[in-house]
């Protein structure tokens, strides 16, 4: 009897034991975490989720694949919405892995199951980390007690996969030395590096190149201050707030929506399209608002040097005034490729400039840019150095401003319809027989 009733304490102690073990451990095993600390990871299938429930951060295996990686996903939505990758490049094998802050340095590190090093945040040493997931998506690693975003030591925006979230920058940053840049998942199945890449050339006046390896598909024109030159979708009645900065410390383009609680993400697709995606919380899809390429004159270089292609024509390539085709059958077999040819060669000081409106301005990346001067000025410039052959305001907002000299031959102009409200004007240096006078 005696004997019975010592058990029977015993076995409720343990129960009394086991409670406690399954309060304290059990949730941080099977439920999400705030944040990762030295002494809490993430593993499995425990998630990180945003204080506002917006995002969520864990072990994924993406489709069909076997491979499983970290990556953050919209945590309210029914389908797995991948937006960011961290080991994109080197999968695991299978979800037993640890995500953890390393004790050592303060860094993030992705750990397989024998204790090696798949990925971390290759940040330089720092005490008492923490790691947070925000509710704009971007996963930040800092300092336990400072929440301020300029003291950030390593954070996901600056590391982008292959989608732009609203308040992400894409482009450069000088303080960190990164040129932030999408590139496309290889497959639905497959997240690491694709061949698509959606990059900011800083040079010059900067664009942003859709490419497939080094090769460009498309280009986005420069930014003239209301939209980028080639895209004339950009419209100030659209829910968005697109900024572009231009200054010693960046150049960046990024959006806002203007809605906050309005979903949109611009991601480069495995197929090579650039696209913007909305969500249309009626009739819950990702509806395209805007992609490109999108027609024959938004392939680069589609009708060649000095060419100007207008899909509102037939055949689209047509050469600019006192220009003809270079290779004329070609041409004629609708391949504008190899461009046009200057008619009658420029003297230089008795040149004259052509307007041509509603273009989007010619290749970019080596032309001279002096946001203070005006035009009258600038055409000035352009008249006396016989080097130059175009020139534009740099700012069309507020009845523009600032001074665009290109050098170079010029490329990948597009015709656009007044009303489509896109491109601006441009001023092409052509011989005075061709301007007029
Ligand atoms: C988490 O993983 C464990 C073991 O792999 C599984 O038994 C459990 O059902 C999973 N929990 C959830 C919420 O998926
Ligand atoms: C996970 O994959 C590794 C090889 O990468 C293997 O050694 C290990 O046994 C796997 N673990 C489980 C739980 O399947
Ligand atoms: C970490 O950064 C250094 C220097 O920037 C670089 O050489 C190294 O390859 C990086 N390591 C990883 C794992 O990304
Ligand atoms: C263009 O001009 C507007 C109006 O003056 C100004 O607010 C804007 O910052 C300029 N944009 C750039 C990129 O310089
Ligand atoms: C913002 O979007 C949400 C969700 O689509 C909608 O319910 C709300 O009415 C919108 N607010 C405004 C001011 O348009
Ligand atoms: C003419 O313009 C080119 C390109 O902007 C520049 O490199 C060159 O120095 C200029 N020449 C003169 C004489 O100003």
């Amino acid at each position: 009897m005696r004997n019975t009733t010592h058990h029977h304490h015993c076995r409720h102690r343990h129960l009394i034991y086991y409670f406690f073990i399954s309060l304290t451990i059990f949730p941080l095993l099977t439920t999400s975490i705030n944040l990762i600390t030295p002494t809490q990871f993430l593993t499995g299938n425990q998630t990180v989720i945003s204080a506002g429930e917006e995002f969520e951060l864990g072990f994924f295996n993406p489709g069909a694949s076997n491979n499983w990686y970290i990556g953050i996903w919209y945590k309210k939505m029914e389908s797995k919405i991948v937006v960011w990758v961290a080991n994109r490049d080197s999968p695991l094998k299978n979800s037993s892995a640890i995500l953890k802050i390393n004790s050592d340095d303060g860094n993030l590190v992705l750990l397989d199951d024998s204790g090696k090093s798949i990925w971390s945040s290759n940040y330089s040493r720092a005490k008492s980390t923490v790691a947070e997931l925000l509710d704009n998506g971007n996963f930040v690693l800092r300092l336990e007690n400072d929440k301020n975003p300029e003291n950030y030591l390593w954070q996901s925006f600056d590391y982008p996969t292959d989608t732009l979230l609203p308040g992400m920058k894409l482009g450069w940053d000088s303080k960190s030395r990164l040129n932030r840049y999408l590139t496309s998942w290889k497959s639905p199945d497959d997240p690491s590096s694709g061949d698509f890449s959606f990059k900011l050339d800083i040079n010059g006046f900067p664009e942003i190149y859709l490419t497939r390896k080094q090769r460009i598909i498309y280009r986005s024109g420069p930014w003239n201050g209301l939209r980028f030159s080639g895209v004339p979708e950009m419209k100030s009645t659209s829910p968005f707030n697109f900024q572009f900065a231009m200054n010693r410390d960046e150049v960046y383009y990024s959006f806002n929506l203007k809605n906050e609680s309005v979903y949109s993400r611009l991601l480069v697709i495995h197929t090579g399209i650039l696209q913007r995606l909305t969500w249309i919380p009626t009739s819950k899809i990702w509806s395209p608002f805007w992609y490109a390429p999108r027609d024959q004159c938004d392939y680069y270089r589609e009708c060649g040097v000095y060419g100007i292609c207008d899909t509102n024509d037939s055949p689209v390539c047509n050469c600019v005034k006192g220009f003809e085709p270079r290779n004329l059958q070609a041409w004629n077999l609708r391949d504008g490729r190899d461009g046009c040819v200057r008619v009658s060669k420029l003297q230089c000081e008795s040149d004259g400039f052509l307007k041509l409106s509603n273009v989007k301005l010619p290749e970019s990346g080596t032309a001279f840019v002096d946001p203070e001067m005006g035009l009258a000025e600038c055409g000035e410039l352009c008249k006396r150095n016989c080097s130059c052959l175009g020139y534009s305001n740099s700012n069309i907002s507020s009845g523009g401003a600032g001074c665009v000299i290109w050098a170079a031959d010029l490329y990948d102009m597009r015709q656009y319809a007044a009303a489509e409200g896109g491109g601006q004007d441009f001023y092409l240096r052509v011989s005075a027989a061709d301007s007029g006078m």
